[in-house]
């Protein structure tokens, strides 16, 4: 249904935000560390119309066939807070109520969106929402936010309204990637670098494999990670894990009080040397020797931080055995997404050995496309 349809009004435009893949560099974020998203060209889609009243109406057309259309949700500009709001527009309404936190004065808002990103897969359907709506916001009531303190707003959304203790990469990544790059994101204090990710010319394919598994419980021991790797970094008596160097990971590792922490502290230490050496074979136009870094770095996270799960691991492997230069789950884990680097002859075989697997093994069929690094987010032509 149009937007004009819903609510009676035309929209002032129309904004977009992508999902993302993280090539590498995984749980690091909130040990302020280092990692290397790219945007993909699936995107959350919102058109905007203001209200003469201090409503929020927030309407979904679907969520790439994972969710129904649903709404319009009718809230409360004034009486939106932590916890008020469930289900999808929790997203959305975070991120309106957190651009007020911060001291910005909104009016009513009517809000429609479209998302052709994939939902629960790993691939930051959530941030897009956020972000989606923080950039519209900023464009509608002239907020002069830069594209970084757009993410800063979302990821607060996600963290205080929605209360999902996530680190702040996903937001980064869809306000602040750009086309045909892959973003080096330093989540000390935000700094990037877009770094040229031109696979087709290399004769290179990224295949993102969405396993269809969705881990109900997954929000607990993400919390938990986070609350062992900081117990890892105060041990040595580190801010956070990113202080502690890679050759200095046996020192660290032999202050620490349990093989928990060790297996915890190692995966993190190591992961942000593996995404220091991407950034240097892609800076040299190696992009197909990073392939052995993405395995290494998928063996240490189902290894040692525990986060994968039988379906990512089978991914993984089967690419790895059909020829990819590598592989490893993408995002928070548990479920969702690995992706595979992969020469460009050799993407549909590797994605047909995938999914004979999975049907041999019994599993969901999985559902395999190429990452293509688009743009972060924006407005768009109608
Ligand atoms: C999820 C979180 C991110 C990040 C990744 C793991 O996607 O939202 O902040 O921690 O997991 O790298």
């Amino acid at each position: 249904m149009t937007h004009e349809r819903l609510f009676g009004a035309a929209p002032e435009g129309h904004w977009s935000a992508p999902g993302r893949v993280n090539l590498i560099g995984e749980h690091t974020d909130y040990n302020d560390g280092l990692a290397l998203p790219l945007a993909l060209p699936h995107t959350t889609k919102a058109a905007v119309s203001r209200r003469a009243d201090r409503r929020l109406r927030l309407f979904s057309g679907g969520f790439s066939g994972d969710l129904p259309g649903a709404g319009p949700v009718d809230l409360d500009l004034d009486a939106l807070a932590p916890g008020a709001v469930t289900g999808w527009a929790a997203y959305p309404a975070g991120g309106v109520w957190a651009l007020r936190e911060a001291g910005h004065e909104l009016g009513g808002l009517n809000i429609s969106y479209e998302s052709d990103v994939p939902v629960g897969a790993g691939l930051s359907s959530s941030a897009a929402l956020e972000v989606v709506t923080a950039t519209a916001l900023n464009d509608i009531f002239g907020l002069d936010l830069t594209p970084v303190a757009v993410a800063r707003t979302a990821a607060r959304a996600e963290n205080d309204f929605t209360g999902v203790p996530c680190g702040i990469l996903d937001q980064m990544a869809s306000a602040c990637c750009t086309s045909g790059h892959v973003m080096r994101l330093d989540t000390r204090d935000l700094g990037r670098r877009q770094i040229p990710f031109a696979m087709a010319l290399e004769g290179l394919r990224l295949l993102v494999i969405d396993t269809r598994v969705r881990h109900a419980h997954a929000d607990g021991a993400y919390a938990r990670r986070r609350v062992e790797c900081e117990a890892g970094a105060a041990a040595p008596g580190a801010p956070a894990l990113r202080d502690v160097a890679a050759e200095d990971l046996d020192d660290a590792l032999a202050r620490l009080p349990d093989d928990v922490l060790r297996r915890r502290v190692r995966p993190v230490v190591t992961e942000n040397d593996r995404v220091a050496r991407a950034v240097s074979l892609l800076d040299a136009g190696r992009a197909r020797d990073i392939g052995p870094l993405l395995s290494a770095g998928h063996a240490s996270l189902r290894d040692d931080f525990g986060v994968s799960c039988p379906e990512l691991d089978l991914a993984v492997e089967v690419s790895v055995g059909a020829g990819a230069l590598g592989a490893r789950m993408t995002g928070g884990g548990f479920g969702g997404s690995a992706l595979a680097l992969v020469d460009a002859g050799a993407a549909e075989f590797t994605a047909r050995a995938v999914r004979a697997a999975f049907d041999r093994a019994g599993h969901h069929p999985p559902r395999i496309f190429e990452a293509i690094p688009s743009s972060g987010a924006q407005r768009v032509p109608v």
